[in-house]
């Protein structure tokens, strides 16, 4: 049976008596205002934890227009979303990004716009990236040495990656946020050179879990450096303390007790998992919209968007799959299920 979503919002208060209630509440109470919306499966990089070295990417005319995804975006705005994040592959090399960022901020009830870049082009776009009203860049980097870098991402580009960070820097993106896989064996020698990136320029540098979603299959549990670990090998060379933020986020914080620099975060997807208060939903850049990272299944919006389906027929969809959202990841169970898709192809 089709939710009328007219009459919810008939019910709801007017614009005038404030923001409207949220409508995206999944079955567990979660309810849902971030959007991650992958522009592109196509990436420069082929980071092992992501890529294949060899990609067949998606035929062009698949992706998403930057007409539909803003169609989408403002279908989905009045049931609750407030927050975009711009992803890939690598969102920087589908062209004329900074159009859609405009597009998207002219959408009522959208007050935040990020992007997660692997840092790359930068150099040339950070200006007109702010320009454009983008607010927050995360740069992926895993590792400060030139040759763990090759090894890493398969490219020779650690100093365009630093002078991109730079670029967005000066362009006023600050706090810039570093995402590093956290990976054994690769990343427990990064922690200082991290920990001095934070302290002495500032960035938030967040250490993420590796999580199976690389596409080699190279993911094991004893791969996974746990996020307590890092902390407790930072906290050795250089004190830190919890940082009690209100805000809801993945990133478990931590500030340097002498006050000095950017905090450090750990996402510890794996081994202190934060579903419970999982507040988001992803469209890929082929319009399939994923309730989870590690969802089995998808609803296809790109074929209603171009079929002769209405708003509401479409905000309908999306209120279903949110009511059906995934509890939560089952790694490390026996009944886990790796996604088909990997993380280049779902949008970081
Ligand atoms: N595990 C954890 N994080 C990953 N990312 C990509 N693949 C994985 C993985 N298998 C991260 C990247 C980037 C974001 C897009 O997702 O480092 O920060
Ligand atoms: Fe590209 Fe990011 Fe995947 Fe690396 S992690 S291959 S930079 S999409």
């Amino acid at each position: 049976m089709l939710v009328n979503i007219e009459r919810h919002v008939s019910a709801a208060p007017r614009a005038s008596d404030g923001p409207l209630p949220n409508l995206l509440i999944d079955g567990l109470g979660r309810v849902i205002n971030s959007l991650r919306i992958s522009v592109t499966d196509r990436c420069n990089f082929r980071c092992t934890y992501c890529m294949p070295e060899e990609v067949d990417f998606m035929q062009r005319d698949l992706l998403l227009s930057f007409e539909e995804i803003t169609r989408f975006v403002r279908i989905v705005a009045p049931l609750g979303i407030n927050k975009l994040r711009l992803t890939g592959g690598e969102p920087l090399v589908r062209k004329n990004l900074p159009e859609l960022i405009r597009q998207l901020n002219t959408i009522d009830g959208i007050n935040d716009i990020g992007m997660t870049t692997n840092g790359f082009f930068l150099k040339e776009h950070a200006q007109s990236l702010k320009e454009a009203g983008l607010h927050r860049i995360n740069v992926s980097l895993d590792t400060l040495v030139t040759e763990k870098f090759v090894e890493i991402t398969r490219r020779d580009a650690l100093q365009n990656v630093l002078d991109g960070i730079r670029a967005a820097d000066e362009a006023g993106f600050t706090p810039i946020k570093i995402n590093a896989v956290a990976i054994r064996g690769f990343t427990e020698d990064e922690i200082p050179g991290f920990a001095e990136l934070a302290r002495n320029h500032g960035h938030q540098i967040r250490f993420i879990e590796f999580m199976p979603l690389d596409a080699d299959n190279l993911w094991e549990n004893q791969k996974v450096l746990p996020g307590r670990e890092i902390i407790e090998r930072i906290n050795a060379i250089y004190p830190i303390e919890p940082v009690h933020n209100s805000q809801k986020e993945p990133a478990t914080l931590y500030r340097f007790k002498d006050r000095k620099g950017g905090d450090i975060g750990i996402i510890p997807s794996v081994t202190e998992p934060f579903c419970d208060h999982c507040n988001r939903i992803r469209i890929t850049s082929d319009g399939k919209l994923r309730t989870c990272l590690f969802s089995n299944s998808e609803t296809d919006l790109r074929s209603m968007l171009r079929s002769d389906a209405g708003d509401d027929a479409i905000a309908h969809q999306v209120v279903e799959a949110v009511r059906n959202k995934e509890p939560g990841h089952k790694i490390n169970q026996p009944d886990f299920i790796k996604p088909q898709r990997a993380m280049f192809s779902i949008g970081g």
